[in-house]
């Protein structure tokens, strides 16, 4: 029996500037630890901008935090002419071990395809970081194909190329429940889940569909966390809004099944 490590990763979006990233991650280490809860038991991820990842991974070294650092995007590219790109190799020399790849929010603004965020997992790959593959169907997808046909087509090609044994994660975020505050049930989000792993097992075999975790994100808070990682095929979240407060977050964290 495979058991996966619980991944709880809070997506910063565009929020917090350098200097209230320090303070973020400070009070939400010492509420953790106060609450002695900063152990193997479960996985934090912090997803910060670009722009704070150095005094994030500076703060997460000197006092020896215990959190995965990850990027929100990175380059199809390696290095050369791309105006405005960052490169995989350059965020693994910042020691992030995750990058999320095709969020809802690049590919309705910055129009990425399935294509693109094929790309961009190759490219992850590369540099030895943890693609963390996000998908999901949108309310009129919803309405027209049912919940789990768009988010199973995008990891399909997501999952192009990419090696049996690598490391991944897979998001399940519908994007009707993205910031609405309207959170998909925890029965919806487990049938989507556990057919996203059985695209990992179709492509990448049965092995990587055990140890692969398949995460849920929309409108997650402290109060819905516990009923979403009681399903058998969630493992963790992708969180927003309520990973900005650190109270919040820590209690997110602290989930109870
Ligand atoms: O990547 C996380 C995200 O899109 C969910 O956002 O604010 O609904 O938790 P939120």
């Amino acid at each position: 029996l495979t058991t996966r490590t619980p991944f709880i990763a809070g997506n910063w979006k565009m929020n917090l500037d350098h200097l209230q990233a320090v303070a973020f991650v400070q009070k939400l280490h010492w509420t953790l630890k106060d609450a002695k809860h900063e152990s193997d038991s479960v996985e934090v991820g912090l997803f910060p901008p670009f722009t704070d990842l150095r005094t994030v991974q500076t703060l997460l070294d000197a006092d020896k935090i215990p959190f995965a650092l990850g990027a929100q995007d990175l380059s199809t590219k390696d290095s050369g002419a791309y105006t405005g790109e960052v490169s995989g190799q350059f965020l693994a020399k910042l020691d992030a071990k995750y990058v999320i790849i095709g969020h809802s929010e690049r590919r309705e603004y910055h129009a990425e395809s399935d294509e693109v965020v094929a790309a961009k997992v190759q490219a992850a790959l590369r540099h030895g970081l943890v693609p963390v593959i996000c998908v999901g169907e949108t309310a009129a997808d919803l309405e027209e194909f049912g919940a789990s046909a768009v988010p199973v087509g995008q990891l399909e090609v997501a999952l192009e190329g990419v090696p049996a044994d690598a490391d991944i994660v897979v998001a399940y975020e519908p994007v009707w429940a993205i910031g609405s505050g309207q959170a998909a049930t925890p029965e919806q989000a487990q049938e989507v889940c556990a057919k996203l792993r059985e695209v990992v097992a179709s492509k990448l075999g049965a092995d990587a569909a055990a140890r692969t975790r398949v995460l849920y994100g929309g409108s997650v808070k402290s109060s819905n966390i516990a009923s979403f990682m009681r399903e058998p095929d969630v493992d963790g979240a992708l969180v927003g809004g309520a990973s900005l407060v650190a109270d919040e977050f820590a209690a997110i964290i602290r989930f109870q099944k």
